[in-house]
């Protein structure tokens, strides 16, 4: 089973996470782990942090010679901000310290942490609710990547909307916008388009307010059986709704045409079924996001994820002091005021590793060697359906 740990505060030493289950001689090449890390830190919009951080993925344990070893792999992104947080961040006790922060931002983790965890100064919630988590979620996710390379399967990721500028992509082959997607600075495949949500987003920022928006992935050469229609926990669309409702923001999430689609009559809504003796069973359109019965049916799957205005206000709202009970305004932390580029990135690695685990589970394999042989059969099998 491949499965992972991490841990980190935003402004500690940094975040690690330990990677279990990985089969042995995929090749790892840690720049284009980088390269996600740093198409995560980019995106119209986003605050003063980013520029400090330059994340880099450090690996400690579980490969060799540029491959896996099939041991647990450790990776490792120092947080190079953590030199100025020292007297706020240390792990001794602290000698000097600082003012704690009293006042819940309204729609983060503030007020709720310090009430579960009984925590007297805010800053303890905000080290682990930040989204800066997601940089090594980013990190597994680019690993998770590679071993899914083997198998030619491909992610993509696309922003749809920012606040109420909105675009509907109806192309059939994402994958031939990559490199405008790229080149994007938000992610977003018509100029136009951008143009508009970039106007949005600065106008937000001259109010102190922020946005929200929507983005969507795609998953290219996933095979039929991913997944299981057996126990309500194994539903491929299920675990993948759960990891991209786990990114920090997103408030929703749909599988294939999802909202758009049900007000169609069924007849509109199914994907009909095909067969020719090249392809094997295929379907015309895609409605479905390539899942039905919580099952990879192989055309691509597709969801997207709706992701709320980031709650960190420049004008902030208002809220009370958990000291005084007086009411105050919110504290502003050092912020964004639209993320929603860098969560598609992040939702991206997130659907790479559920992916990639349900291929370990599926084809198993101590090494890739196995996995592939295990792979190649199924396939061969499916040809004869
Ligand atoms: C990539 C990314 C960056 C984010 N940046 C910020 C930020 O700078 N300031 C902020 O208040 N919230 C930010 N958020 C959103 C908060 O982390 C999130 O709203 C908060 O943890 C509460 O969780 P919830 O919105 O899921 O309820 C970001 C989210 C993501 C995915």
């Amino acid at each position: 089973m491949l499965r992972y740990l991490c841990a980190g505060e935003s402004h500690g030493k940094g975040l690690v996470a330990i990677v279990e289950g990985m089969p042995s001689n995929i090749p790892i090449d840690i720049n284009r782990i980088n390269e996600d890390l740093k198409k995560r830190q980019q995106g119209y919009g986003r605050g003063n942090r980013m520029k400090i951080e330059k994340d880099k993925v450090e690996i400690i344990t579980g490969v060799r010679d540029g491959k896996t070893l099939g041991t647990p792999l450790t990776i490792v992104i120092k947080n190079i901000d953590y030199k100025n947080w020292t007297n706020v961040m240390g792990i001794e006790k602290l000698e000097n310290q600082q003012k704690k922060i009293l006042e819940p931002r309204p729609g983060h983790g503030d007020l709720v942490g310090a009430l579960k965890y009984n925590h007297k100064d805010i800053r303890n919630v905000i080290e682990r609710t930040s989204a800066r988590e997601t940089a090594i979620r980013t990190a597994v996710g680019s690993i998770a990547k590679q071993l899914l390379s083997k198998f030619n399967i491909q992610i993509i990721s696309h922003v749809l909307s920012i606040g109420e500028v909105k675009y509907k992509f109806t192309d059939k082959d994402i994958f031939k916008f990559k490199n405008l997607i790229e080149e994007s600075c938000l992610r977003c495949i018509d100029t136009n388009v951008e143009k508009e949500m970039i106007d949005e987003i600065n106008e937000a920022k001259r109010k102190g307010d922020s946005l929200g928006g929507s983005f969507e992935v795609i998953v290219k050469g996933v095979p039929v059986g991913l997944g299981s229609y057996s126990h309500f926990d194994r539903k491929l669309d299920g675990t993948l709704a759960q990891g991209i409702m786990s990114l920090q923001g997103i408030k929703a999430v749909e599988i294939g045409e999802g909202i758009d689609g049900i007000t169609n009559p069924g007849s509109k809504f199914h994907d009909e079924i095909q067969y020719s003796i090249e392809k094997g069973y295929y379907r015309n359109t895609n409605m479905a996001g390539g899942i039905e019965a919580g099952v990879s049916n192989g055309e691509n799957i597709i969801i997207k994820g709706h992701m709320k205005p980031i709650p960190t206000l420049t004008q902030p709202l208002k809220t009370v002091n958990m000291f005084t009970k007086e009411e105050k305004e919110a504290v502003v932390e050092r912020s964004d005021n639209c993320a929603v580029p860098s969560a598609s990135i992040v939702a991206e690695g997130i659907c790479a590793f559920i992916i990639a685990k349900e291929m370990v589970d599926k084809f198993g394999g101590d090494s890739i060697e196995e996995m592939m042989l295990n792979y190649k059969s199924y396939m061969n099998y499916l040809r004869e359906r």
